[in-house]
């Protein structure tokens, strides 16, 4: 794999966090008996590549402790026993808690033990600083924040790569790649790495989600996890795919509650996108994803069948073309109107009708997509 093969060798190679890096150095000599550090940041940043890298050229011993270890104290105690030894080669030895998230509430207890009683610094790495989790045994740590890796140290990384793996790629696919890795190594690398597996961009688009698939996968899934994966892996926007899963969610489920469940939680990302329009609150959208997955998890069981999803109605009827005209005349209307796409839909025919009337005036493209999305919508209400 891509990220065995170029996993930096030394902290210089190490992209971006070099601070960080320098932080956590200078935190490990300071502290050769006790202490206790929390690494944070987001995936694939280098938070335990740093530490490993950092415990080799400091010629540090890493006692790698995980959830398992802890729940068992005895474990522990054991452990620490067998490592008083000293060791010629090292200069002393770190524990490393990797994941410190994982461990259970009794097995932070012992963990909050060993941080007074440890010869050692410990070190660890924690995904949800905020967890309450945590709250008390924050108060006992140092705390060191890793940065997404930023797009244009990415791009050169990849380019590297692509260039030594003879990858054939352009800066497009490239940089889509980066925009997408959302300042993630690992993810930008394996997106590098199924390219090269399917040359070409065109494949490359076949490794983005089709829109099929992420309806399927969603309405499929009972896990949360598959859900944020493939809605990351879309190339669709958010608006577009709760589109999707509106027309497509009676073709799946099948009982009144799962029904109820689910439509209530597309109410519910409806007034958020209609919040967001208003307010201009960006900061809602993160909601949205929570809501997709409230959807996935309606159903009681997963449905084995095969489901023959359809496209949302107005998008059957334009075509593909023509639907990207109308969605760009939505998208104009719903900032304008601080509303929801959605909400927006309603309001065409108004629209049309200040239009029409030289109350407002709009663009001949515009003009022309609206008269037409209206009067398609009129035929289709009275049938
Ligand atoms: N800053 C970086 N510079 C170079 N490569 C990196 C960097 N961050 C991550 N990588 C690559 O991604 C792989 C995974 O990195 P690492 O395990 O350190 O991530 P992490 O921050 O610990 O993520 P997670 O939160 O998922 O555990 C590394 O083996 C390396 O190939
Ligand atoms: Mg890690």
């Amino acid at each position: 794999m891509l990220s065995k093969k170029y996993k930096p060798r030394t902290t210089e190679e190490i992209l971006g966090n070099q601070k960080q890096v320098f932080e956590i150095k200078k935190w490990i000599k300071k502290n050769k008996k006790g202490g206790a550090l929390i690494i944070t940041g987001p995936p694939g940043s280098g938070k335990t590549l740093s530490v490993e890298l950092i415990a080799r050229e400091l010629k540090y011993d890493l006692i790698k402790l995980d959830a398992g270890d802890f729940r068992n104290p005895e474990n522990i105690k054991k452990l620490l026993l067998s490592s008083q030894q000293k060791s010629l080669m090292s200069k002393g030895k770190i524990i490393f808690i990797d994941e410190l998230d994982s461990v259970s509430s009794s097995g932070l207890k012992a963990v909050h033990e060993l941080i007074k009683q440890s010869p050692y610094p410990i070190v660890t790495i924690v995904d949800d600083i905020y967890s309450r989790k945590l709250v008390n045994i924050k108060k006992k740590c140092d705390i060191v924040k890793f940065y997404k890796i930023r797009q244009p140290s990415l791009m050169k990384f990849l380019k590297k790569i692509a260039e030594k793996e003879g990858i054939r790629t352009n800066d497009i696919i490239l940089k889509k790649i980066v925009a997408t890795s959302n300042g993630d190594v690992r993810a930008a690398l394996n997106d590098l790495e199924s390219l090269s597996v399917n040359p070409g961009e065109d494949n490359y688009r076949d490794v983005e989600n089709k829109i099929f698939e992420t309806i399927n996968v969603i309405l499929k899934t009972k896990n949360p996890e598959n859900v944020r994966i493939a809605l990351k892996n879309s190339n669709k926007t958010l608006d577009e795919i709760v589109w999707w899963l509106e027309e497509n969610i009676k073709r799946e489920y099948e009982k009144k509650e799962e029904l109820a469940k689910a439509y209530d939680a597309l109410s519910r990302i409806d007034i958020i996108q209609t919040r967001i329009m208003k307010r201009q609150a960006w900061s809602l959208q993160s909601y949205i994803p929570d809501l997709v997955i409230t959807i996935a998890l309606s159903k009681n069981e997963k449905y084995k069948k095969f489901v023959n999803y359809s496209p949302p109605t107005f998008f059957l009827m334009y075509g593909k073309r023509k639907s990207k005209k109308l969605d760009a005349l939505l998208e104009k209307m719903s900032k304008e109107l601080h509303v929801s796409k959605k909400t927006a839909m309603n309001y065409l025919n108004l629209v049309a009708m200040l239009v029409k009337n030289k109350v407002i005036k709009i663009d001949k493209e515009d003009k022309h997509i609206l008269f037409e999305a209206t009067g398609q919508i009129k035929r289709i209400n009275h049938t």
